[in-house]
């Protein structure tokens, strides 16, 4: 039995979903009813990384965890304290009670004990702890997504015509991977002795800058995109902050990887953005 926590989001979704396709057993972790075709095809435990308790339960019978379960989109009562780091350790010691022989976590690019930022601190944390284990570790650790970032700074404006801000020049380069080669990966590390106790590092197939993105959204809906720099440190207007953090962020550093060995290892064909950009976004008028 393969136990997914956070497969209410929307990584633990696509690899839940994967898991099925497959014929894996599978039970999910929720907090409320999940509803629709994921509560019919798995098994269902209701708890909160929060609530020790309750995890002691839905590790009962269970040969491996997956757990995607983050708090940045979430609030309230779930902080990167309360659920990045000490849910996540809740999750792993009551696998480990539950002699579970396998566990697999989504950490970060970049998670670090001493990173300056909580989450990928928190990242870095889990990683030490799921390592001190008896269990067969595996972290995954996903560049930023295409889904997500790339969308919200570049997709979001090019669909309406209007321009991409960027924090400053947008030419460091970046590994950006979609979701579902994320989902490909860690569906592949679960049979994988190789994956064992090791930390893959995930990318997209090429390293690609903001500018790159903003040429390949040009490409790909056939009209100009105007791009808008704002130096770093500058306010930037109308755009949330924790985005403006990230921007900020990639903007320090670059982070290429080349994934051909581990493509070819797990068998993953690597999504480009080009084909990203073919399967996600639809070539409409601007709105
Ligand atoms: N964004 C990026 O570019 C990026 C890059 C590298 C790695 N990552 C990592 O990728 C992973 C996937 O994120 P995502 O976008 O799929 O997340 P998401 O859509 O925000 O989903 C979060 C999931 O965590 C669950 N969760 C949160 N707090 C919980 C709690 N206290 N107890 C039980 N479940 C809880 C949520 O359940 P509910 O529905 O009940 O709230 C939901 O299923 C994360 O680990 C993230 O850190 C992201």
């Amino acid at each position: 039995m393969i136990l997914v926590a956070g497969a209410t989001g929307k990584l633990g979704r696509l690899i839940t979903q994967q898991l099925i396709q497959r014929g894996e057993p599978v039970r999910v972790l929720v907090r409320q009813d999940p509803g629709d075709e994921l509560g019919h095809l798995v098994e269902v435990a209701y708890g909160d990384l929060k609530d020790p308790d309750s995890l002691q339960m839905a590790c009962e019978g269970v040969d491996t965890v997956i757990t995607t379960a983050n708090s940045t989109a979430r609030g309230g009562t779930d902080t990167i304290d309360s659920v990045d780091l000490a849910g996540n350790r809740n999750l792993i010691d009551a696998a480990a009670a539950a002699h579970v022989r396998r566990f697999l976590f989504i950490s970060s690019l970049g998670a670090d004990p001493d990173s300056p930022m909580p989450l990928l601190r928190a990242k870095g944390l889990t990683e030490r702890h799921l390592a001190g284990t008896d269990m067969a570790w595996t972290s995954l650790q996903p560049n930023v997504y295409m889904d997500l970032l790339l969308m919200a700074v570049v997709g979001g404006p090019a669909l309406q015509g209007a321009p991409v801000t960027l924090v400053g020049e947008g030419r460091r380069r970046h590994s950006f991977i979609t979701m579902s080669d994320v989902a490909t990966y860690t569906v592949a590390a679960l049979h994988s002795r190789a994956a064992e106790n090791q930390t893959l590092r995930l990318g997209g197939p090429e390293p690609l800058s903001w500018r790159d993105a903003v040429a390949a959204f040009e490409r790909h809906l056939g009209r100009p995109i105007d791009v808008v720099t704002v130096p770093v440190g500058e306010p930037v207007p109308a755009m949330p902050d924790f985005i403006v953090q990230l921007l900020t962020a990639l903007e320090m550093y670059d982070s290429p990887l080349d994934m051909s060995e581990l493509a070819e290892t797990y068998g993953v064909r690597g999504t480009s953005l080009a084909e990203f950009l073919s399967g996600a976004v639809p070539v409409s008028p601007v709105v």
